[in-house]
This record gives structure tokens, C-alpha cells and sequence, in this order.
């Protein structure tokens, strides 16, 4: 007997009236529009232009390691090439295994193949969803870890670092900007930090990317590698290139241009007061919940005294025979009328990664291939089985949001518990 309302996925009425509307991303600064404006007018779109005053590039990277507490930073055109000349600034060589979480989106790991490399996938604390030290220590032949910052938590890059023994290890923040460990920002506990400042991320730029680091020979080597083997003049001359031939490695082109600089430069204004707002969503939620029988939230390490929420995952206790979290994520979305979704298969399974179908891989697929025949993932598949996924933006809203989002859970959740999802 069915105590509840019938779901919306299946005609009944949804938790959430239609007529509300949720927020909506990206948000664009105070300041968004007469940044892009000024670059327009200025004569100078990009780093390899003639110098024609202030560069964005350079404000962004100023602002942008204050912020991560790093001394530091490397703009960059995407977050995976953030990646590939972290990968590349490490001075491996070619096939050295790189210890990748097998819960994570696949620039993680094809970064590694575009720097001539082999990723290592390891399992994840179905828990917290991230890579932990245990699994670190377990490897015996890794020449660096990515420890990614997933969905909402933080790795424990300090304990992985230690587990990890002298071996580089490198955060992936392209989901954590923000984001505090023991006070420490998120990029600045790792020999590097990656960000993606993509449309979806929580500082974004439409596409974009950076890496912090407090090394100066290091970010001197990251500057030439993604700027065609050049780095910044100790001096700028007005109509003078900024960049010079500086070739002391071969670089690439991930540059990135003066409009996407100067957008970062006013999203960082707002940053911190969107991590607010999210976060205070985030504790009512989780209060909200704690009575809720069948769904709960990700685990929080106490050692993570800020959080940066990019995707907030609803864990599912256990689905039916025939039903699965894609049935949940859409009978969410009926309740709530924002977009509930799925996350990825863990990248063993991926179909977004399978080096073999490019052909100047082939050796490093071979290894790749070789590596994972007995390889498993038990924590990544239980997460990625049982979790449905909620954007950021959903928790720009306020406490009648939350509500609505703990009241679409546990109706769906007990469903579930009673069998009544037809
Ligand atoms: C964990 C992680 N690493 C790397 C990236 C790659 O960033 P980009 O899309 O900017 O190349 C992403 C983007 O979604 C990501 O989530």
C-alpha cells in the first residue's frame, strides 16, 4: 500500500510547482560586461599581440594565485591542457604510469596519453568519492598520482602524499576552486593545482583553465610549454611582443585569450559570495535529509573546512529489480523540474576513454590495455550505480529550494523502499 502521492514521473502531482523557476547559470558579475567591453577596445586580444597596456592574462594570474594561496599561476585555454603540461613539467619519460581515480570526467586520464603517458586507474572510497591513501600506497611502480577533488569533496592530498612517497602529486580542482583542506585552499597542497574554468564550472570564463603552483622554475617551464615554447619578458615595452623565445623546452598553444581573462577577473569578484550561498544551502540540506531513510549525501571529510560544490551527488541506498538511478534521476527531475542527472561510468568502462582508436597511442594504449585486465573498481561502480547528480546552480536558491529538493528525495526514496515505481 502506497502511503505517498503518486510520482510525477508517473502522473501524479510534482513536489515543486511549475511556475518557480530555479536559477539559472552561468551568472554574469557586476563588472562582466565592461571587462569584455575594455578588451574589445583595446587593441589587445590575446598574449602574443603587441603589448598595448595591462594584460588581462596577467591580472587574472595575479588574482587568481592570491586566491589559491599559491605563488603562481599559469592561465591556460582549458582545463585538460592545464593537465597535459602539468603531466609534461614533471620531466617523465615516455610510458611512466600515472595514478588516475576511476571516478572522474576523462581529461583526468587522456591528459595523461597527451603527455605521453600511461594512466593507472585506481579505485575510489564509494564514500567520499575520491581517491584514497590506501589505494595509493597499494601501487608499487606509479611516477605521479592526479588526485581529483570530486563533485563536492576533497582528496586527502596530504595522507595521498605521504602514501605516494616523493612522487609528484598534482591536484585536478577543475571541480574545486575555493574549496579548503585544513585551511588550505584547494590547488595549493599538491606540487600543482589544475583548474577548469569551463561554462559549468563554478568560476568559468566559457572555456579556460589554469595551473598554481609555488615553484618559479616550475611556472617559468608551464608558461613556455603552453605558449609555443615562449614565456612573459622580464620588462613590457609598449608595441613590443610580451613574449619572448625563451625555447628552453618545446612548448604548445594553450593560451588563453584577453576576453576570457578579463571575464575571470570579474567572476572571481562573486566567487566567494556564490560559495556562500551554496554552502549554507548545502548544511540545510544536508539537515534536511539526515531523517531520510534510502538517500543520503556524500561523506565529508572534517579536515575539509570549505567546501566548493560543483555537482552535489544524492546517494540512493538500493534500487529494485529493473529499475535503476537513471529511472531515479528522471523521476526527480518530474518532482523538481530542474535537470537531475547521472554521473559517467568509472573510466575503466568509458567509452570516452579508449586510447587504442588513435592510432599514434598504440603503444601506450598496449600498456594501458595490459594494465587494467585484472584491475577492479568496486567503490567507483557502487557510486556511480547508485548516485544522481545536482548541478551547482540549484543551490544559488534559497531554503524553499532546499526543501523542495529533500521533499523530491525522500518521496522517491520511499517509492523505492515500498516498490511502487510503476
Ligand atoms: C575533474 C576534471 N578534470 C579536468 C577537466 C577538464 O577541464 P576542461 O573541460 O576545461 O578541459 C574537467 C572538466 O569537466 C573535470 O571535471
Amino acid at each position: 500500500m502506497v502511503r505517498d502521492a503518486p510520482l510525477a514521473v508517473n502522473g501524479g502531482a510534482a513536489v515543486r510547482d511549475r511556475g518557480r523557476s530555479w536559477p539559472s547559470w552561468p551568472v554574469a558579475a557586476p563588472g562582466a560586461s565592461s571587462a569584455l567591453e575594455a578588451v574589445l577596445r583595446s587593441g589587445s586580444w590575446a598574449i602574443s599581440s603587441p603589448y598595448r597596456g595591462e594584460l588581462q592574462e596577467r591580472r587574472f594570474a595575479k588574482a587568481f594565485a592570491a586566491y589559491t594561496g599559491t605563488r603562481h599561476c599559469v592561465p591556460t585555454d582549458h582545463g585538460s591542457s592545464a593537465l597535459v603540461i602539468a603531466m609534461e613539467s614533471l620531466g617523465l619519460d615516455y610510458g611512466d604510469p600515472v595514478l588516475v581515480p576511476a571516478l572522474t570526467w576523462t581529461a583526468s586520464a587522456s591528459a595523461v596519453f597527451r603527455a605521453g603517458l600511461v594512466p593507472v586507474l585506481a579505485d575510489v572510497d564509494p564514500a567520499t568519492g575520491c581517491l584514497a591513501a590506501e589505494a595509493v600506497a597499494a601501487e608499487t611502480d606509479i611516477a605521479a598520482v592526479i588526485a581529483v577533488h570530486w563533485a563536492c569533496n576533497m582528496a586527502d592530498v596530504p595522507a595521498i602524499a605521504k602514501a605516494a612517497d616523493g612522487v609528484h602529486v598534482i591536484e585536478d580542482a577543475a571541480q574545486a576552486h575555493g574549496g579548503r583542506w585544513e585551511g588550505r585552499p584547494a590547488g595549493s597542497l599538491g606540487t600543482m593545482g589544475c583548474f577548469s574554468m569551463q561554462h559549468s564550472k563554478v568560476l568559468t570564463c566559457g572555456e579556460g583553465g589554469a595551473i598554481v603552483t609555488d615553484d618559479p622554475e616550475r611556472a617559468g617551464l608551464l608558461e613556455e610549454l603552453r605558449a609555443d615554447s615562449r614565456r612573459y619578458r622580464d620588462s613590457l615595452v609598449e608595441g613590443e611582443l610580451p613574449l619572448t623565445e625563451s625555447a628552453t623546452t618545446l612548448g604548445a598553444n594553450f593560451c588563453l585569450d584577453e576576453f576570457g581573462a578579463s571575464l575571470l577577473v570579474a567572476q572571481l569578484e562573486i566567487l566567494d559570495e556564490q560559495h556562500t550561498v551554496r554552502n549554507a544551502n548545502y548544511e540545510l540540506l544536508t539537515r534536511l535529509l539526515a531523517p531520510v531513510t534510502g538517500v543520503k549525501l556524500l561523506t565529508r571529510s572534517p579536515s575539509q573546512d570549505k567546501l566548493s560544490l560543483y555537482e552535489v551527488p544524492l546517494v540512493f541506498e538500493g534500487f529494485p529489480e529493473g529499475i535503476d538511478k537513471s529511472w531515479a534521476a528522471t523521476a526527480l527531475t518530474a518532482e523538481l523540474g530542474v535537470r537531475v542527472y547521472t554521473p559517467r561510468p568509472p573510466l575503466a568502462r568509458s567509452r570516452l576513454l579508449e586510447p587504442w582508436r588513435k592510432s599514434t597511442l598504440a603503444p601506450l594504449a598496449e600498456q594501458f590495455v595490459k594494465r587494467h585486465a585484472d584491475r577492479a573498481y568496486p567503490g567507483a561502480d557502487h557510486l556511480a550505480a547508485h548516485a544522481v547528480l545536482l548541478h551547482h546552480s540549484v543551490f544559488l536558491g534559497g531554503e524553499e529550494d532546499m526543501a523542495d529538493i529533500a521533499a523530491a528525495a525522500a518521496k522517491v526514496a520511499r517509492h523505492l523502499e515500498e516498490g511502487a515505481t510503476r
